[in-house]
């Protein structure tokens, strides 16, 4: 029989915790307490309806699969049976959230697939989020560690790139997450103080079509109460050509008040000319942009990448 890695049942569980479906199961005797871990207590379970999907799947796999111990299967029926009378949640839900090895998941409350509601895409956590938050505490430690205090995040959503980089770099002093929806506001407000970090976190309203003045008083604020620089942060916001202007408007505004400061966006590529059309106005504002990493597969891929200043030497 082949033992199931650590790594496996890692992003097993991450999975798990999140509600979503893994791409792969590594079945060989698995048992409930490889993917629940330690943390089987959790008030925030993911809902009934997931879980009974979930087990479902294992138990099909295992019975196919040739070196699997019936016992093992009987224990995943005994579970099956558990839930079984449970009533049906519905949805939002909490998701938690494992990032980059963070000791404690971040709780995000949000809709399980609705795209647009209310009028908004911002009521569930994009992938684009997901894979800045992991990029940026990974890979940014040094830049987020040494030279920035404070962030401003354009497009916020449910909040889960402000809560992942809060709570893995809490020294730094505030960051800022905006939006244009008040709903989605309202439920990222509401993540932010399931996770405990209101005193590190401001929300407001932004809308990049109408609020530039109001970003230039924000910048400005941040500015002259902080000595160090800031970042600017959003990912899934480039999502149409339409709003590439008024990006491009606050990309440069940020920089005007920051010269030495930083962006980091991760773009879900959904259609190579929009990401064209946002590369080709940064150029022309005399910005650089620099592509750091590319995220996803086939079906779902991106970009994250960093605008600079060019400073004159
Ligand atoms: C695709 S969602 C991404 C949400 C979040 N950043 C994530 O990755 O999970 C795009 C977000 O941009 C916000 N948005 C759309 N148009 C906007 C505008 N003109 N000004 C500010 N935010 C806007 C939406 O409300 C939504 O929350």
């Amino acid at each position: 029989m082949v033992a199931v890695t650590e790594e496996a049942k890692l992003n097993l569980r991450k999975d798990y915790w999140a509600a979503k479906f893994p791409s792969q199961m590594p079945l060989n005797n698995l048992t409930g307490n490889d993917i629940y871990g330690s943390t089987q207590t959790l008030p925030h379970q993911p809902p009934v309806q997931y879980r009974i999907k979930f087990i479902k799947f294992v138990i099909k796999k295992l019975e196919t699969s040739d070196d699997c111990s019936e016992e093992l299967t009987e224990k995943w029926y005994e579970t099956l049976e558990e839930l079984s009378g449970a009533p049906v949640q519905q949805e939002p839900f909490y998701r938690l959230y494992a990032i980059a090895e963070m000791e404690t998941p971040i709780k995000i409350y949000e809709d399980e697939k609705a795209f647009v509601s209310e009028g908004s895409t911002g009521f569930i956590t994009w992938r684009a989020s997901l894979e800045l938050a992991k990029w940026i505490s990974i890979d940014q430690l040094a830049t987020m560690n040494g030279n920035c205090c404070w962030a401003f995040e354009l497009g916020c959503g449910t909040g889960l790139l402000a809560l992942a980089i809060m709570t893995k770099f809490p020294h730094l002093s505030k960051f800022f997450a905006t939006d244009v929806h008040q709903g989605v506001l309202a439920r990222c407000g509401q993540n932010i103080s399931a996770n405990q970090l209101s005193h590190k976190i401001d929300t407001s309203t932004l809308d990049w079509v109408q609020d530039e003045e109001k970003f230039s008083n924000m910048c400005q604020h941040a500015v002259d109460n902080f000595r160090q620089p800031g970042i600017l942060l959003g990912a899934d916001v480039i999502f149409d050509i339409s709003v590439i202007p008024f990006l491009r408007r606050i990309i440069e505004n940020f920089f005007s008040f920051e010269p030495l400061g930083r962006a980091y966006f991760s773009c879900a590529i959904r259609n190579q000319d929009t990401f064209d059309e946002f590369q080709r106005h940064i150029k022309e504002s005399r910005l650089h942009i620099e592509i750091l990493h590319n995220w996803g597969n086939e079906e779902s891929n991106g970009v994250i990448f960093e605008v600079q200043k060019y400073l004159s030497t």
